[in-house]
C-alpha cells in the first residue's frame, strides 16, 4: 500500500472503532439489496471493508451467513475487529488483502460463495480493479456474485456530482477516478464474470452485480 489516504471524509473513532458518516448513510440501503441475495450458510469475502459498518449492517439482516472482511489498512482491520463480539463465529477475523498483489487470492483460508466491495475502485489505481476482477474470476464458484457498490460514470448520462467527485479524485491522484461502467464491465468479462444487474442507489451510487455463469 502507498502512504495515500484510504478515504476522503471526516471519520471519528471510539477506541479502535472507526465511524464513517458516509457508511452510516449507505449501509442500510446496501444491506436491503445484498442480504436477501445470500443463502443461509453462504460466506461472502469482502474486499476493502473500511470501518466494518457495511459488513455489520448486512450480517444483521442475514443472520445465517458468514462474512469474511478484509482490508490492507491496519486501522481498518482493527475497526472491523471491534464488531466480532457482536456477531461471533459469523464475522470472521479480517484478512490483510491488497488486490494489487499478484495472486492475492491464492493463499486464502477457505472458499467463498460471493464477494462484495464498496467504494474502493475509484480511490485506487486501475490495477486494483484489474486485480479485483481477476481474483473474483479465480475465487467465485459458478453462480457466485461479486457486488460492487459506489459511484460510477455512465457516459453522457453521468451524474454531475460524480463528475465533480471524479475531478476531485484526479487532483489527489491522476490514477484514481470514478470509473465508467463500460470500462469496468469488460474487465470483469475478461475474468469470466457477466454484468447481471445494475441497481440505482441513493446519492447517485449504484450496486453492480457481476455473476460467474
Ligand atoms: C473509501 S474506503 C471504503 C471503505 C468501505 N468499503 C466503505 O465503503 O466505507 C476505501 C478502502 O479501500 C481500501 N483499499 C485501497 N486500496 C486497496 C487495495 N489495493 N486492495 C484492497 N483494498 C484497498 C482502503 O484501505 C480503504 O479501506
Amino acid at each position: 500500500m502507498s502512504d495515500k489516504p484510504v478515504h476522503l471524509e471526516d471519520r471519528t473513532s471510539e477506541g479502535a472503532r472507526l465511524f464513517s458518516p458516509t457508511a452510516a448513510r449507505n449501509c442500510g440501503p446496501i444491506a436491503d439489496i445484498i442480504a436477501p441475495q445470500i443463502k443461509p450458510g453462504q460466506c461472502v469475502l469482502e474486499i476493502a471493508s473500511g470501518t466494518g459498518q457495511q459488513a455489520m449492517a448486512i450480517i444483521d439482516k442475514a443472520l445465517d451467513i458468514y462474512w469474511q472482511p478484509s482490508d490492507p489498512d491496519a486501522a481498518s482491520r482493527a475497526s472491523v475487529k471491534t464488531y466480532i463480539e457482536a456477531a461471533p463465529l459469523r464475522l470472521l477475523d479480517p484478512l490483510n488483502i491488497d488486490v494489487t498483489q499478484p495472486n492475492w487470492w491464492a493463499a486464502l483460508p477457505r472458499t467463498y460463495d460471493h464477494m462484495f466491495c464498496a467504494n474502493m475502485i475509484h480511490i485506487a489505481p486501475a490495477a486494483a480493479l484489474h486485480g479485483l476482477a481477476k481474483g473474483a474470476g479465480e475465487l467465485l464458484p459458478p453462480g457466485g456474485n461479486i457486488w460492487l457498490y459506489g459511484p460510477f460514470l455512465f457516459g453522457d448520462d453521468s451524474a454531475q456530482s460524480n463528475l465533480t467527485f471524479n475531478d476531485r479524485l484526479k487532483q489527489r491522484d491522476p490514477a484514481w477516478g470514478v470509473r465508467e461502467l463500460d470500462f469496468v464491465k469488460p474487465i470483469f468479462a475478461n475474468a469470466g464474470l457477466d454484468c447481471d444487474r445494475v441497481t440505482a442507489m441513493p446519492a447517485n451510487n449504484h450496486i453492480i452485480c457481476l455473476k460467474k455463469p
